[in-house]
């Protein structure tokens, strides 16, 4: 893939550091990387992609965040068939259902998951989770 692109949604930051650290990765692996949230990212750009990655945290009750998330993930779930994507969020006193719930859903849209299941922070990502997202965005980079 010539860029990684990474959609994300975050209100205190945690979503977005490991989006940011997908970037990190896809940019180590010699790609360019796009960071964005959902108001600004191109919904052609993905359509043409064979991967991208895309994140939220945990919001409602187990849900996906419900203004702009929800909607975006909508419109991506109508082209998502044959794509290999990465799943990612961060999540506080839940047990992580919304991550199952999300990936469930794309893999019954026809995604592939990366991985098989989402990559969870619990609140602010620690190393161990930031090294996993470095790690999956030089994977999408390979692909
Ligand atoms: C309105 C609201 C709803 C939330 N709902 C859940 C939830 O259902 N399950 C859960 O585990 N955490 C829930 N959380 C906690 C957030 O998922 C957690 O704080 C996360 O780290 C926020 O990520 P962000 O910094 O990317 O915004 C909720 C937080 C808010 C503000």
């Amino acid at each position: 893939m010539d860029k990684v692109i990474v959609v994300y949604w975050s209100q205190t930051g945690n979503t977005e550091m490991m989006a940011n650290a997908i970037g990190e990765g896809a940019k180590e692996a010699g790609k360019e990387a796009v960071v964005v949230t959902p108001d600004k990212a191109s919904l052609d750009d993905l359509k043409a992609a064979k991967a991208f990655a895309l994140g939220c945290p945990a919001m409602g009750a187990e849900v996906l965040e419900e203004a702009e998330m929800e909607p975006f993930v909508c419109d991506v779930e109508k082209f998502v068939g044959g794509k290999s994507i990465v799943l990612f969020g961060s999540y506080g006193w839940g047990d992580g259902q919304w991550m199952r719930d999300w990936v469930d859903r794309m893999s019954a849209a026809g995604a592939n998951i990366l991985g098989n299941e989402g990559i969870m922070a619990h609140e602010t990502p620690d190393e161990a989770v930031l090294d996993e997202c470095k790690a999956v965005g030089k994977q999408l980079a390979s692909l």
